[in-house]
């Protein structure tokens, strides 16, 4: 395998039994068989028909600030898209920008061409492909709220394009199938007063340092809120679980719906903790939570103890 992917992928890189450790916000996770940076969208679309011919399982990666990696790690190919496909492009409201790149990016580009809409987002970290994915938001705002377009790649290569109206977008939820690649977004911006949102952009950060464990390895919510409006962060601190630990894994002391690798925690720790929380908000408040992290590499059925997909 290493060889023929050797043929497709001569700009970008590839790594054989590359720790996914190196590529998770939480700094955890075992090895992919195969890691691929393609360089850019030919490669790419080469190395998932190469895959599909052969039935070689494929992961997409974005920046991995929103996924829990098993410690044994994920088979098959796992394409980053990180560092890769980061063009953007502004023509007065009209913006479009591949899925590589960073969220804070496409932000603070926004901030900078005086365009309104995104300022609340900034500080929500991982790229744009995978913020579209999961319709990442944050104080009352969503990715989602702009877009025009979304260009996909199947996994056997092919394009396809989807309008704002064709995909249904929830709460942390899209209706883009898992396993098509985000290539590229359109979106549209109305023009803002600049010192507006820069006063709005300055107020989020404050309140997101103040409220969130940003400097601790981290990947963000663990839980979706419960959909009764209910934060999951709270359940968690009243049932008295902050700085709950094991290993080198704590329910932060912070932010309940925050979980930190101190350093050398494995996914088996942080996964103890995430089985411990869900069985307990389940008991006492009779609520079943639900993930909003993506977990690779784990067993079928290793979550439903916790009642957890
Ligand atoms: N709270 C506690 N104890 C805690 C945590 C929170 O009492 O340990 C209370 C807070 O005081 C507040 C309420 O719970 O009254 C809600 O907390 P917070 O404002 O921190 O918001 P959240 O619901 O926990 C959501 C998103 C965040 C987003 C913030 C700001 C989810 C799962 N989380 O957090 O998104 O940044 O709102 O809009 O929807 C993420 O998705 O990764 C993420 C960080």
């Amino acid at each position: 395998m290493d060889q023929q992917i050797a043929k497709i992928i001569t700009g970008g890189e590839y790594l054989v039994d590359e720790p996914l450790s190196r590529h998770t916000t939480w700094g955890i996770g075992g090895p992919a068989d195969v890691f691929v940076r393609p360089a850019n969208r030919r490669e790419l679309t080469g190395l998932l028909q190469f895959a599909s011919e052969n039935q070689i399982p494929v992961t997409v990666l974005g920046s991995g600030s929103n996924c829990l990696v098993s410690d044994t790690g994920v088979r098959g190919i796992v394409i980053s898209l990180a560092g890769t496909l980061k063009s953007i492009h502004l023509d007065n409201g009209d913006v479009r920008a591949e899925a590589g790149v960073m969220l804070g990016h496409l932000v603070r580009r926004c901030l900078q061409a005086g365009l309104t809409g995104m300022e609340n987002l900034i500080g929500v970290p991982g790229t744009l492909g995978g913020a579209l994915m999961m319709n990442a938001g944050a104080f009352g705002e969503e990715i989602s709220s702009h877009l025009v377009k979304v260009l996909v790649l199947n996994l056997e290569g092919e394009e396809k394009s989807y309008l704002r109206d064709d995909i249904q977008f929830g709460y942390r939820s899209s209706s883009i199938p898992p396993d098509e690649i985000i290539l590229e977004a359109e979106f549209h911006f109305e023009a803002g007063s600049r010192p507006e949102i820069l006063e709005r952009y300055k107020q989020v950060s404050i309140q997101r340092r103040a409220r969130q464990p940003l400097r601790q390895r981290s990947a963000g919510s663990v839980f979706k809120n419960p959909a009764s409006g209910l934060s999951a962060g709270k359940l968690i601190d009243q049932a008295g679980l902050k700085g709950t630990r094991r290993g080198d894994a704590e329910i932060s002391t912070q932010h309940g719906n925050f979980f930190i690798n101190h350093g050398t925690a494995m996914a088996d720790d942080i996964a103890f903790l995430i089985k411990l929380a869900a069985r307990t908000i389940k008991q006492q408040f009779d609520l079943q939570l639900e993930l909003e992290i993506r977990t690779l590499g784990f067993e079928p059925g290793f979550w439903e103890d916790a009642g957890l997909a």
